[in-house]
Order: C-alpha cells, then sequence, then structure tokens
C-alpha cells in the first residue's frame, strides 16, 4: 500500500494461500475491495503435494482485499478470497456503472496441463496453449462481501475463504470462454463491456454485461466445468470481436466515447478502434513489442485521453547498446487529433514497465513536510521525536538510544560513544521546515541508510559486534557544507578507559583571525537585514512555501545568535581559539540564513508578491 501523500510504501501484505499473482493493482470502484488472482496452480497449504493431484488439490484463486479508508491500510481480517479450479487466473478488473459489484478474472493454461521435459513430456507453452479458449472467470465480490458480513463464510488459517462448491451455490462465480492465452480484461468507462485481448488470436472480444447477467438470470448456461462451475456460451456473452492485429494485450479508453487503444505485442503497434462499431480507426508503430499500455485515467469512468504511453518491453536498435541488456523504452503518444503521433522516447534501465496508471497531477495533494517528529510509516507522533537543544543518549544495560536531530549543517549528536556489544538506536528528527530540505543518514559498516524529510524521525537499530571507528554522514546534498555534515560512532573494547582528557587540536587560531571572522560576520548581517526587509514589506505570509523558508531562517538566525554570545565569551577570556571557531559557527548559521532567505526572496519574486505598508 502506498500512500500518496508522501509516495511512501506503508503496508505490505502477503497472500494467505497464493504462491503467485500477475502484478496489477485491481480496485473497486470506491476501492472497498483490491482484487489479487493467483497466477500458477499451487496447494493452498506450504505442505508438499505430488503433481499427481493438481487436480483434486492445487488450486487457483482470487482475493479480494479488503481496503479500510478511515486507516488508509489493507484490512486482512475483512479479507476473502474465492477458491478457485487450477487454471492460471491472470489479470482482473471489477465492474463500474452497472456492473459495479463484479469483478472480471481471465486465465490461461485453462488445460490444466502439467509439462516435464525431464519426464519426456512436451513443455508447459505446448499443453497450456492447446484448447481454443480459456475462462473468463465472473464474480459477484458485493454478494460474496454480505455472506462473509452475515458470518456464513468460514475462516482457514485465520482468512476468509469461500470454497467453490459455496460460491456455485450462492451463485457468485461463473465461467465464459475467452479467446486463447488472453492478457488484458477491462471494463468499459460506462461499465457495459468487457474487452478481452487473447495474445494468441489477433481479435479483441467485447462481452455484453447485460447479455452475462440475462444468461446468469435464465440459467442459460452451455454445460458446467468438471468442478460444476456453470459456464456460459460465447454466442449468449459475445457483443462482437474485432480483428485488431496479432498479438493483442491490454486496453486503454480515450476521452473520446467508444475509442479504445490496444497495444499488440506480436506485430508492434498500438490499434485504435471503436468497441461500439467495431471499426478499427488507425494504428501506429511502436519500438518494439509493446506491452502494457497507459492512457491518461484511461482505467476510469471518464478517461482523460490526450496522451497515450507505450510500455515496451524491447528497444533492440533505439539507443546505443549499454550491454547486452538494453533498455526498456516508453514512448509517449498524442493522441489529441484522429490521427495518432509518437512525440517522445524514454528509455528505463532496468525491468518490465508494468501495470503504470496516471492520475491528473490536481487530484493529488502531496505533502510539503511532515508535522513535526512524524513517524511515516505508522502516520503517528513518533516517541523517539527530539528537539533542538534536547538531544540526548539514554542507556540501559546495553541498549543505547540516541536522539538526535538534522539541520544545515550538522548532525547532533557529532560524536556517540558505545561499547562493543552494545543494541544502538538511532532516533534522527529532521528539524527543516522548508521545502525540499531533505537530510540523509548512513554509516560504515552498520547497513544503515535513511531519507529523513521535513518533519520526519526515522529510527534504525543495529547491534555494534565490533570494536571500531564507523563514521557517518549526510547523504542528500543540503546546503555549501553538505560534507561537513558528518560524525562519528566510537565502538571502545570492553573495559575501555579514556587515556588523557587533552582535546584533538587542528589548525590554531590567534586573535587577528578572530577580528577578522567577526568583522566578515557583521557585514554579512547587513546583507541578511536587507533581505529580512523585503521579505516583511511584502504579503509573504500569503506563500506557504515562504512561511516554511522563513521559519527556518528565524531558526538558523536565533542558532547564530546563541554561536555569537559563545564567541564573545571566549574572547572575553582570551581563549582565541573557541572564540574563532564560535565565530565561525555563527558565520555559518549567517550563511544558512541569508540562503534560505534568497529563496524566499526569488520565490516571492517569481509568483508576483505585493508590496505591503
Ligand atoms: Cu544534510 Cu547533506
Amino acid at each position: 500500500m502506498v500512500d500518496l501523500h508522501d509516495f511512501e510504501t506503508k503496508q505490505i501484505v502477503v497472500n494467505p494461500f497464493f504462491k503467485s499473482d500477475h502484478g496489477g493493482c485491481f480496485v473497486t470502484p470506491n476501492t472497498e475491495y483490491i482484487m489479487e488472482a493467483s497466477q500458477y496452480a499451487a496447494p493452498y497449504s506450504t505442505d508438499f503435494v505430488p503433481l499427481e493431484e493438481f487436480n483434486e488439490k492445487y488450486r487457483g484463486g482470487l482475493t479480494y482485499w479488503k481496503f479500510d479508508m478511515e486507516k488508509g491500510r489493507i484490512d486482512p481480517a475483512q479479507t476473502f478470497t474465492l477458491e478457485f479450479p487450477p487454471y492460471s487466473q491472470d489479470l482482473s478488473d471489477a465492474g463500474k456503472g452497472p456492473s459495479y459489484g463484479w469483478g472480471f478474472t481471465n486465465s490461461f493454461c485453462s488445460e490444466r496441463y502439467v509439462g516435464g521435459i525431464e519426464r519426456g513430456r512436451p513443455p508447459f507453452e505446448a499443453g497450456c496453449s492447446s484448447k481454443d479458449t480459456d475462462f473468463l472467470h465472473v464474480t459477484n465480490w458485493k454478494k460474496a462481501a454480505e455472506l462473509v458480513k452475515a458470518g456464513k463464510v468460514k475462516k482457514v488459517n485465520g482468512h476468509y475463504l469461500i470454497p467453490i462448491e459455496q460460491a456455485i451455490d450462492e451463485g457468485l462465480l461463473f465461467l465464459v470462454p475467452e479467446p486463447k492465452s488472453p492478457h488484458g480484461v477491462d471494463v468499459t468507462p460506462d461499465g457495459k463491456s468487457i474487452i478481452v485481448a487473447g495474445k494468441l488470436d489477433s481479435h479483441a472480444w467485447v462481452y455484453s454485461f447485460d447479455k452475462i447477467m440475462k444468461a446468469i438470470k435464465n440459467e442459460n448456461f452451455e454445460s458446467t466445468d468438471p468442478y460444476g462451475i456453470p459456464i456460459i456460451s460465447l454466442e449468449a456473452a459475445l457483443d462482437k470481436s474485432v480483428n485488431v492485429g496479432l498479438g493483442p494485450l491490454h486496453n486503454q479508453f480515450d476521452s473520446e466515447d467508444g475509442v479504445v487503444y490496444t497495444s499488440i505485442y506480436v506485430d508492434s503497434q498500438i490499434t485504435k478502434w471503436n468497441y461500439r462499431t467495431g471499426k478499427v480507426l488507425d494504428t501506429i508503430p511502436i519500438h518494439y513489442n509493446v506491452g502494457h499500455l497507459m492512457a491518461m485515467e484511461g482505467d476510469t469512468k471518464h478517461p482523460d485521453g490526450k496522451y497515450l504511453v507505450a510500455l515496451n518491453k524491447l528497444s533492440i536498435d533505439r539507443f546505443n547498446p549499454v550491454g547486452p541488456l538494453h533498455p526498456q523504452n516508453h514512448q509517449l503518444i498524442d493522441i489529441r487529433g484522429d490521427k495518432m503521433s509518437l512525440i517522445y522516447d524514454m528509455p528505463l534501465p532496468l525491468g518490465e514497465p508494468h501495470y503504470a496508471a496516471a492520475i491528473r497531477a490536481d487530484k493529488l495533494a502531496p505533502a510539503v513536510r511532515y508535522k513535526s517528529g512524524w513517524n511515516s510509516r505508522a502516520d503517528q507522533r513518533s516517541p523517539y521525536k527530539a528537539r533542538a537543544g534536547r538531544e540526548r543518549v539514554e542507556r540501559d544495560g546495553n541498549k543505547v538510544d540516541v536522539y538526535g536531530t538534522l539541520i544545515r549543517s550538522h548532525i547532533t549528536p557529532e560524536i556517540i560513544e558505545v561499547t562493543e556489544g552494545d543494541v544502538v538506536s538511532i532516533h534522527l528528527t529532521n528539524l527543516e521546515r522548508a521545502e525540499d530540505e531533505v537530510h540523509g543518514f548512513a554509516m560504515y559498516g552498520q547497513n544503515v541508510q535513511l531519507s529523513v524529510e521535513p518533519g520526519k524521525t526515522a529510527s534504525t537499530t543495529f547491534t555494534v559486534e565490533e570494536p571500531g571507528v564507523y563514521p557517518y554522514y549526510c547523504t542528500e546534498f543540503c546546503s555549501a557544507l553538505h560534507l561537513e555534515m558528518q560524525g562519528y560512532l566510537l565502538v571502545q573494547p570492553k573495559g575501555y578507559k579514556a587515556k588523557a582528557t587533552l582535546e584533538h587540536v587542528g589548525h590554531k587560531y590567534t586573535e587577528a583571525d578572530y577580528n577578522k571572522q567577526v568583522k566578515t560576520n557583521l557585514e554579512t548581517q547587513e546583507v541578511i537585514d536587507m533581505v529580512v526587509g523585503y521579505i516583511t514589506s511584502r504579503n509573504y505570509k500569503d506563500f506557504p512555501t515562504v512561511v516554511g523558508l522563513v521559519e527556518d531562517a528565524t531558526d538558523q538566525l536565533g542558532f547564530a545568535d546563541d554561536s555569537r554570545k559563545k564567541a564573545e565569551a571566549a574572547a572575553a577570556k582570551k581563549d582565541w581559539q573557541n572564540a574563532m571557531l564560535w565565530a565561525n559557527q555563527w558565520w555559518q548559521y549567517q550563511v544558512k540564513t541569508a540562503d534560505l532567505g534568497l529563496r524566499a526572496k526569488t520565490h516571492l519574486d517569481e509568483n508576483g508578491a505585493k508590496k505591503i505598508k
């Protein structure tokens, strides 16, 4: 489950029954459920079951994962699975509008063939494509959910499971023949038709939901499958089939009524056609072997049209080779006119581009920063939050908790001392409020890597097995002194005693160095005052981005003042070493203040801020 407020993965669920599935996110119209079909039939248990018992003990299935809108999480306790025969179920789609409450899942290898080249049997690919048709599985999830709610569904291993017999008795599951080895199954925006593309066929098949419902109502079934599931005849369910090219895979819809785009794998092209008239309108060549397709909101009730992205599996001669693995390719196609036109190629380094979805940017409301001290994974305040000046290290036996902070450009604490064998937890809060002011945290030898966005508190725990010196540092180029954003974890051997209290001294500073630095600082302050004057004479409070920057700048200026006092105190004692170093820190804070101020000023200038009295 990926949260679109921060695009972070918040939850990973594991199917209690299936051992594989075909990746894709198919949600019911109000995100009540997410459909996940099993791909390769297998026993539901983790026990050994010989292949001779394939027909009896191996199973496919379809899980409807319940989504809790309130919590923003999948609720496994309210999730149910429909047991299916050991056909290889594949992609799915949920009905909408008139077909709301129903789901559609296709399959391949309804032959239930099991290969075994080493046993002298023809391979899977021969036996799994010998029949002319496979089965479209039609499921009534709304009725199934009611049965679950009424307590009529039993749990297996703590999960609701509806056996095939119960699904048949309750009218939850029907089969319809579909073209050989199909791939995509897509419900049209009006919810009245279902388009299935058979990748070993050259046709896209358009089914009528109305006809399917009539066949179910009149119990007009041609037969049952070996498990007793009613099969609706093709003639009773099919509206039309259209020759769209060799190897059709996926369908995406246009904003224009009736217009659909189908990716054609073998012919390497996109076919634009009309599922109401059955007419092919246009084709465009693709480079090469297009798989998935993505039109702007092309899976919804109201597709946005305009653009289409072909997600291609091969790129062959399209780009300079970078070794045996060539990039995958995304191709952007303009679909605003009658003819499609290719406008852009975008190679990707890795992985087959898969079931992508486009959402209008203005429908998203991503967060700019977290509430201070936020655990983004749990979506709640972290108990390990630390505030500026309140950083600390707490020890309980061999358990060490470090409550630290990150702000340009230092990590507090900068030195952490522990003993070998300690279990160390480091909790870091990013104190920044400005947009995109992220700090990272990495450490040598401990497999630690954190991304800490503004407001976030991130934690990591590890056991220090070996005594040694472990440098840590920021991994985001956050300011001119990003490289200086560093520290040391010192893991002392058991029984180690510090030898001397003498601090390490590097470069030495004089009174002249101090005076020179103070002069620079006073000049820098004049620049800051000018920028502050500029911002405060504008309506900057109307710009949330600038408000964040000003808050950060105010923090930094406060720290600068604190360092200035320390510098002056050291100078009064003629401790020129510390006087110079604190004067320099005073200046570092000024530089960050000035940087934030200039970013704020630029934002105001670019966004038409007005002068106020
Ligand atoms: Cu913080 Cu680089």
